[in-house]
């Protein structure tokens, strides 16, 4: 337990097996007050609701532990506490070995511009460095920048016919003068969950490390940086039902390796203040021990009575069940329009995808679809979500690139029902 909160419980849902029991998605709803409203929210890839809990505990912080950290005084010991605290629960969340990999920071595209500077120093000419062409900008902007410091950039490239990032097209690119390769966890256009541990291997064989952008993948599988086989992990929180915050974690012999970005006399030992210039935001990481309170909360109510651990992930098994549910809906409805184009895996069946579906409409800009579903209060969007390589390879700037429709846990099937029935007025 942490201090100074008291977690709540969901209800339970009584059942005879894990694997078979259902959200209560009343009890889900009621923990994220903005679904009280008539809106539909389908951006969830954009940004998640934020749970009451999470929102709690960020005014409760300002309101009884805003004082400077560090001093020998009662409140500020208390206030240290609670910052640390919140570290240990994204460690947990994250299952990091140890507390001191876990970096925080304003958003996941800070972090990585902060990490790649920190990289610069070492970077010799002929460094080789693979991005992919199917990534968010922000892991692919700063490392393009260390080609200021000799470094080569080249792009694994996702296959035009299957969307997918092919295994033996990275092979060709690895040799020995590789030394990072950049790749989301899943694609926030495509929905495609990448096999990272396979990367890793490889990448590894070569002598190389591996960066994973997971902010599309966060949301919707419980994330564990030491099987992903990564070297750095980062993703934003406010994708995962919390603050506008991200978590950048690295292995900590890497970390401790990089220069520090803090004043001189904060030494390169100091992880990860080092790399916290001006320290965290201390009221959005107390707020971040909300996400892992609510995941426990929901695996309790589902029968788990293991570790921390455990119950995530027996919440996320049925935040996949469900999300694999209403992804099939609307992809089983795209599937026999004749003028769609489903831009990534076309069924949710095969547990490769993320609920986030992208698509386009022959002979239609995808913000007439957009324009059309505003006029009855459902929120998705259009464009390139920042994967403007991806659009642009695909061709589909010049139609203003894929309309997407991004589901959460806590969306429901009568939702994803008035989505299709709206669609279906516009569609051809
Ligand atoms: C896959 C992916 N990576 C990175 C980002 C950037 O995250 P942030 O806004 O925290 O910089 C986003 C934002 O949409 C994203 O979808």
């Amino acid at each position: 337990m942490v201090e100074g909160m008291t977690p709540s419980t969901l209800p339970p849902n009584p059942s005879p097996s894990l694997t078979s029991v259902a959200l209560n998605l009343d009890h889900i709803r009621a923990e994220f007050p903005a679904l009280q409203g008539e809106c539909v929210y389908l951006d969830n890839a954009g940004g998640s609701l934020v749970l009451r809990r999470v929102a709690d505990r960020v005014r409760d912080y300002l309101l009884t532990s805003s004082v400077q950290l560090g001093a020998s005084y009662s409140q500020s010991q208390d206030a240290g506490a609670r910052v640390l605290a919140a570290r240990r629960s994204v460690a947990t969340l994250i299952n990091a070995a140890h507390d001191d990999e876990v970096v925080m920071g304003g958003a996941t595209t800070a972090l990585m511009f902060q990490l790649t500077s920190a990289l610069l120093l070492g970077i010799r000419p002929g460094d080789e460095i693979i991005v992919t062409n199917s990534d968010h900008e922000s892991n692919i902007g700063g490392w393009a920048r260390l080609q200021s410091a000799g470094a080569v950039l080249k792009f694994w490239n996702v296959n035009p016919a299957t969307l997918a990032l092919e295994l033996p097209d990275l092979e060709r690119l690895l040799s020995p003068r590789v030394v990072w390769v950049a790749m989301t966890h899943a694609s926030n256009i495509l929905g495609t969950v990448n096999p990272v541990a396979e990367v890793a291997e490889r990448v590894h064989a070569v002598g190389g490390r591996l960066c994973v952008d997971a902010v599309a993948y966060a949301p919707h599988r419980l994330v564990d940086v030491q099987a992903s086989g990564a070297d750095l992990y980062v993703f934003s929180f406010y994708k995962v039902f919390g603050p506008h915050y991200a978590v950048l974690w690295g292995r900590r012999e890497l970390l401790l390796a990089l220069p520090s970005l803090n004043h001189y006399f904060i030494g390169p030992e100091v992880l990860p203040y080092k790399l916290q210039p001006g320290n965290v935001n201390y009221e959005l990481s107390y707020g971040c021990i909300g996400i892992s309170d609510y995941l426990q909360a929901v695996g309790a109510s589902l029968g788990c009575s293991g570790s921390a651990r455990q119950q995530m992930q027996a919440a996320f098994d049925a935040f996949e069940r469900h999300e694999d549910q209403l992804a099939e809906q609307l992809l089983s409805y795209l599937r026999g329009k004749a003028g769609v184009r489903i831009i990534g895996l076309d069924s949710a069946a095969s547990g490769g995808r993320v609920p986030t579906v992208s698509f386009t409409v022959a002979g239609m800009m995808s913000e007439t679809v957009v324009r059309h579903l505003d006029r009855f209060n459902i929120g998705i969007r259009f464009g390139d979500f920042y994967a403007k390589r991806l659009v642009d390879a695909l061709g589909l700037q010049a139609q203003g690139g894929v309309v997407r429709v991004s589901m959460a846990h806590y969306n429901t099937a009568a939702e994803i029902g008035r989505l299709i029935q709206h669609l279906d007025e516009v569609l051809p």
